[in-house]
């Protein structure tokens, strides 16, 4: 697929087949995530794959949380995107600039995800909203770690939606602000 098919094609999908992911194709969409880039190359990412019935269930139950994303007990397949500790040399322009990078990078290693879960035929969600407590005592994160998103996947059963998005004058310039 071409990369600007992948990016149309790419949505946040609430609505799934009854049908499970296959590991494989999930691995394939975290090696896209490694291939991101990061600040100092630091990599502070770890993707944890729920695929197990029993587990499933019980992360699907914290992911839908406080009356919001009712979705989540119809996904397939979910990746808790974990931050490790922060490289050292990233702690200086925490200090000096006020930048921690980690968001950013994360940021980018899970647009390699969807896109890539797209180029492969599957749906993706990021959730930004969900029971960490809960799911970090499901998944044995280590209690220092966040988990600062959990991506839902599997095969879409949703409609291809038209994208709102701000013009793209109204979001750029040339030359001048
Ligand atoms: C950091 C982040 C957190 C998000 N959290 C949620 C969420 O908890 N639940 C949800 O349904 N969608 C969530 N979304 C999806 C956005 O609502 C969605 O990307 C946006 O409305 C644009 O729609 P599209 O992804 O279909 O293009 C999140 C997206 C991002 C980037």
């Amino acid at each position: 697929m071409e990369l600007i098919d992948a990016i149309n094609k790419r949505q946040s999908n609430r609505k799934y087949k009854n049908a499970p992911v296959e590991i494989e194709k999930i691995m394939q969409c975290i090696d896209a995530a490694r291939l991101a880039p990061s600040a100092n190359n630091a990599q502070e990412w770890k993707f944890v794959v729920v695929q197990k019935p029993e587990l499933l269930k019980e992360v699907q139950s914290a992911a839908a949380f406080m009356g919001m994303n009712g979705f989540a007990k119809g996904v397939p397949a979910f990746v808790a995107v974990v931050t490790e500790k922060t490289k050292a040399i990233n702690n200086v322009d925490i200090v000096l600039h006020g930048k921690d990078y980690k968001q950013m990078d994360i940021g980018l290693a899970i647009a390699n995800f969807c896109l890539r879960a797209a180029d492969l035929g599957l749906g993706t969600c990021i959730m930004g909203w969900f029971n960490e407590g809960k799911i970090k005592q499901l998944l044995q994160v280590p209690r220092r770690r966040k988990i600062w998103l959990m991506l839902a996947v599997g095969y879409p059963d949703d409609v291809q939606r038209e994208k709102y998005r701000k013009s793209l004058k109204e979001i750029s310039s040339v030359d001048k602000y």
